[in-house]
């Protein structure tokens, strides 16, 4: 037909669907094309320019995402890349999802993202999308979309923000938001310079400026292959960044041309690169639950014994805040993920395809020679001997828990204390300040009812504050537990994501104020020292879990559908 001469004689030979890509079913395909092409020629297109492979870009630049703010210029530099390589871009809005702008909380919103992401990329004619995505559930929302719509697909993430100063201080968010806020909430520093501290935590656009969760999926985002090479760490208002961005558009061109999905790159081979880089990273906990989820919606089961095993033969390389001392604009100046990757040596899998066409192994290649230096260390130097994370189990997590144990203070690695038991956020609010309120530094604090289906959405509410009467003592550390999570950017002894959560009958929920519980990351452990008899006893007493299902909308159907941590909290409709 005279379309399918037209798509063949699209620039350098590259075999273009472009805008005949699948058609609105009018019943009529000719018509369809028709008016498809009388609409676009509306907003100014030659037949020229339609001619072309189309290449998507997904716009998430929000006025509520600041992390996405430097958007436009992302937006620019991409089509400028795509142009360079014969393609024509076009740019579409989805859901942008800000961490301190959604309530009730983000990961609430990270499914509906995912799905507003495989719908519009499903629906529009394109080749190839570039997804443009950076806080902590963009990135992940945005991967879990696209792998379930099957279009070729490569990432592009807005980078971290810079670091602002305090006193010669050098501030970053969100790690040191939260130690600001713990000096004060004991009384080490006055009103006025808690507010001076406020201007200065975020210095720019662009991410959290650590090794949080936005930092951490756009490592292993690279290191699994979606995302171009070098291309995780470059802060978001750099000249590399935009570099970065006009590269891969132009890479999308060439994926749109191979037809390479993401299927052919995320394999069981590429999530074993993303979870060993996780931990030489020191990344966020909430990495497990995202990249579980991606799995999942490519028939591919990640289990987090894997993880564990992982983990003791993986030790910390990356001396980054939260766990470490550096932030990642220190990161990207000593090399980025092919700096890890490299340093990794054998552990990793170098035969898996990326993005570039080229091997994993290729590219690392590519990236020169190691340099001395104390941000990216070498295998037989690292920040710390094991993996970041530590995978528990025990009579209270049947289903697993995690602990970020590079994160936790030394002396609590290792602890049994009197558990003091709050029902639900709102009991923590009300309680946990109380003068009266019974608690020692060696109390384990133990929040329910903050899993997925609980809160629901399984809110940041596991880094539990220390009770201000102790916090204005000094006690920085206490062992808190929950069936929550807790920001990328947080540290301490705090166990997450304790499956099953309590709100559809997990153990977590027969622990009373009182019992013991020991925590022992060397062996693996969470437990209620409380015998089998008296927790069946209890569980008799309180009667089956009933969790309240909303009456309509999304939250009704978030509730009904959402899985557990160690499903990646997908809805079940969206697995493979
Ligand atoms: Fe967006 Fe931290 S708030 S990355
Ligand atoms: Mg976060």
């Amino acid at each position: 037909s005279e379309a399918a001469a037209r798509a063949s004689s699209a620039p350098g030979g590259i075999p273009a669907t472009g805008i005949r890509k699948g058609l609105t079913t009018y019943g009529d395909a000719e018509f369809s094309m028709f008016l498809r092409k009388a609409f676009i020629k509306g907003a100014g297109y030659s037949d020229d320019a339609l001619d072309r492979p189309v290449i998507g870009i997904l716009n998430t630049g929000s006025g509520f995402n600041p992390c996405h703010g430097n958007m436009p210029t992302l937006l620019e530099a991409v089509k400028r890349g795509v142009m360079l390589a014969g393609g024509l871009p076009v740019d579409f809005p989805t859901i942008s999802i800000h961490e301190s702008f959604s309530q009730p909380t983000s990961m609430f919103l990270r499914n509906l993202m995912s799905m507003d992401t495989e719908e519009m990329i499903r629906a529009q004619p394109m080749d190839a999308v570039v997804l443009i995505g950076g806080c902590d559930k963009t990135v992940p929302a945005q991967l879990m979309g696209a792998a379930s719509a099957g279009v070729p697909t490569i990432s592009l993430v807005t980078g971290s923000m810079l670091t602002g100063g305090y006193r010669g201080e050098r501030v970053g968010a969100c790690t040191d938001c939260r130690a600001f806020w713990g000096r004060f909430r004991g009384g080490e520093i006055s009103k006025p310079e808690i507010d001076d501290v406020n201007s200065r935590l975020v210095g720019s656009v662009g991410t959290c400026s650590v090794m949080g969760t936005a930092s951490t999926m756009a490592c292993l985002t690279e290191a699994m292959g979606i995302a171009m090479p070098g291309s995780a760490s470059a802060p978001a208002v750099t000249a590399d960044r935009v570099r970065i961005a006009e590269a891969t558009g132009t890479q999308a061109v060439a994926l749109a041309a191979a037809g390479t999905k993401m299927d052919t790159i995320l394999t069981q081979e590429s999530f074993e690169n993303g979870l060993r880089v996780l931990l030489a990273i020191g990344g966020s906990t909430n990495a497990i639950i995202h990249l579980t989820a991606v799995a999942g919606r490519l028939g591919i089961r990640l289990s987090l014994e894997q993880l564990d095993r992982m983990s003791t033969e993986t030790p910390v390389l990356v001396d980054l805040k939260p766990s470490g001392k550096y932030y990642m604009e220190d990161f990207h100046r000593a090399g980025g993920v092919p700096a890890v990757l490299r340093e990794l040596g054998s552990l990793i899998h170098r035969e898996v395809p990326t993005v570039t066409g080229r091997t994993l192994g290729e590219e690392i290649d590519d990236a020169g020679p190691g340099f001395p230096q104390d941000i990216i260390r070498q295998l037989s130097n690292p920040v710390y001997p094991e993996g970041s994370l530590a995978f528990l189990r025990g009579n209270l997590a049947p289903g697993g828990a995690i602990i970020k144990q590079a994160a936790v203070s030394p002396a609590l690695l290792e602890h049994t204390g009197p558990a003091v038991v709050f029902e639900n956020t709102a009991d923590l609010a009300a309680r946990i300040d109380d003068p009266e309120l019974e608690v020692t530094a060696d109390s384990v604090l133990v929040l329910m009812n903050i899993g997925p289906v609980g809160a629901p959405g399984m809110p940041e509410a596991g880094y539990l504050p220390i009770p201000k009467k102790l916090a204005s003592r000094g006690v920085r550390d206490m062992v808190r537990i929950s069936d929550g999570r807790m920001s990328g950017t947080a540290a301490g002894a705090v166990v997450l994501h304790v499956t099953p959560e309590s709100a559809v009958g997990g153990p977590l929920r027969l622990v009373q104020t009182g019992d013991t519980i020991t925590l022992s990351v060397s062996r693996r452990l969470i437990q209620v020292e409380v015998s089998d008899a008296e927790l069946a006893r209890r569980e008799e007493a309180i009667g089956p879990a009933a969790p309240a299902v909303p009456e309509r909308g999304y939250r009704k159907l978030f509730v009904t559908e959402v899985t557990q941590a160690d499903e990646g909290c997908d809805f079940r409709f969206l697995q493979a």
